[in-house]
C-alpha cells in the first residue's frame, strides 16, 4: 500500500486499487476500498479536499479493458480480452519449451483490427491504459493496432494493413527470451543490461521462424524495429533507404506507445509528451516522416476537442495543438481559451473517455 497525495501526484493515482474507503469530513464514503481510481475522481476528490489516499497495485490490464470499453464497445472489449489471454498462453508456452500455435494468435488479431480501424476510438483505447502489469502483451497488441491504423491512414491495401498489424503484435517476442530481471526493471538499464535488451530483434526474428511459416513482413518488422533512418539504431545500423517500411512503421508506434506507458509508471509528465516525443524523433531524423508525419497528425486531431482533467483538478477541453509546442495546448478553460503555458504548473493529467465524460457531465462549459 502506498499513500499518494492527491494535490502533489494525482497521476500515480489513475487506475489504481483503493487500498481502504475515502471518506469524506463529513462522514461519508466517497470511494470504497477495491475500487479502481479514475481521472474523472480526482476532481472530486479535491473539492472535497482530500489530501491522501491510499492505494495498492494498478488494476489488472483486462480489468480495466472491461471497466472503460465494455459500456461502449462491448465486441471491441471480449475481442480484446480474446486476444490478450490467447497471446499471453502463446508466449509462455514458448517460454517453457513447448508448441505454441502462434497462426492462431495473430488470425485472432485481424478481427480485433478490424473491430478497432472500424467502429472503435483507437485514440480512446490507447489513451485510457495505465501501469505497468502485463505490459508485454497489452503493448503488443497496441503496436499491432496502431501500425495497422498507420497502413489505413497510408491507404496501403487490406492484406498488407492486416501483416503489419500482425508484425506489430510478435515485433517484440524476442523479449521471451530475455530475463525477466532485464524486462520488468523499472529503473534504467545499465550498459549490460541494455546490450542484453538489444538481442531482442535477433532472437524474435529467430523464433518466428521456428514457430510459424511468417510472412517476410512479419520477420522483417521483428529484426529492423529498432533501426532508425540516420542510421543510430540497432541491431544493425542501418540507413534510412535499406530499412523496410513495415519496420519504419513500427518504429514510430513502438516509440509512441512505450513512452506513453512510461509516463504511466513513474514518470510526471502530459499524455501528450508520447507525441512530442515520436514529433522530436521524426525532426532529429531518427524516426521516419513518411509514416510519422500521418500518425501525428491523425493524434493531434484525435486530441483536439477532447476533455481534459488537469493536474490541478479542474477539467477542461481542447481547442488547439501546435506541433510545435504539443505540450501546451489551447484550452476551454471557465468559457476562456488559454494557453496551457499560461497556467503555470499545471499539466494534462488524463484524457476522459467516453463512460467518465458522461459520469462527469457537463463540467468544461
Ligand atoms: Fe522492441
Ligand atoms: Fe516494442
Amino acid at each position: 500500500m502506498e499513500w499518494i497525495r492527491v494535490a502533489d501526484e494525482p497521476h500515480k493515482l489513475i487506475d489504481r486499487v483503493l487500498a481502504d474507503n475515502v471518506i469524506s469530513d463529513e462522514g461519508l464514503t466517497l470511494l470504497r476500498e477495491g475500487m479502481v481510481v479514475r481521472g474523472r475522481h480526482i476532481p472530486m476528490l479535491r473539492r472535497q479536499g482530500i489530501e491522501m489516499i491510499p492505494v495498492g497495485s494498478y488494476a489488472p490490464v483486462l480489468d480495466q479493458i472491461d471497466q472503460k470499453f465494455h459500456e461502449h464497445y462491448p465486441r471491441f472489449a471480449d475481442t480484446y480480452k480474446r486476444q490478450f489471454g490467447e497471446l499471453k498462453s502463446c508466449f509462455s508456452k514458448i517460454q517453457q519449451g513447448d508448441k505454441a500455435d502462434l497462426d492462431n494468435a495473430i488470425a485472432m488479431f485481424t478481427e480485433l483490427a478490424e473491430e478497432a480501424l472500424e467502429s472503435v476510438n483507437l485514440f480512446e483505447v490507447l489513451q485510457q491504459m495505465h501501469g505497468h502489469n502485463e505490459y508485454t502483451y497489452r503493448h503488443s497488441i497496441h503496436v499491432g493496432l496502431l501500425g495497422a491504423l498507420v497502413g489505413k491512414l497510408m491507404k496501403w491495401p487490406s492484406d498488407q494493413i492486416v501483416r503489419i498489424g500482425h508484425a506489430g503484435l510478435l515485433h517484440d517476442i524476442g523479449k521471451i527470451r530475455i530475463s525477466n530481471a532485464i524486462i520488468d526493471k523499472p529503473d534504467k538499464l545499465t550498459p549490460v543490461e541494455f546490450a542484453e535488451i538489444k538481442k531482442h530483434c535477433e532472437l524474435g526474428h529467430e523464433l518466428l521462424i521456428n514457430y510459424m511459416d511468417a510472412h517476410e513482413d512479419l520477420l522483417d518488422g521483428t529484426l529492423y524495429h529498432h533501426e532508425r533512418m540516420d542510421g543510430s539504431g540497432y541491431p544493425f545500423g542501418l540507413m534510412s533507404g535499406d530499412i523496410p517500411d513495415i519496420a519504419q512503421v513500427l518504429g514510430v508506434v513502438d516509440v509512441f506507445d512505450a513512452v506513453s506507458s512510461d509516463r504511466a509508471y513513474h514518470r510526471k509528465s502530459s499524455p501528450l509528451a508520447a507525441l512530442g516525443v515520436v514529433i522530436s524523433e521524426v525532426y532529429q531524423g531518427k524516426l521516419s516522416a513518411k509514416y510519422g508525419l500521418p500518425f501525428i497528425q491523425y493524434m493531434l486531431d484525435a486530441y483536439t476537442g477532447s476533455t481534459v482533467i488537469l493536474s490541478d483538478g479542474r477539467v477542461a477541453q481542447v481547442v488547439r495543438i501546435q506541433m510545435e509546442e504539443v505540450e501546451n495546448p489551447l484550452i476551454r478553460l471557465n468559457d476562456q481559451v488559454v494557453s496551457l503555458r499560461s497556467l503555470k504548473d499545471v499539466e494534462i493529467l488524463d484524457v476522459l473517455d467516453q463512460a467518465s465524460k458522461k459520469a462527469i457531465g457537463g463540467m468544461t462549459s
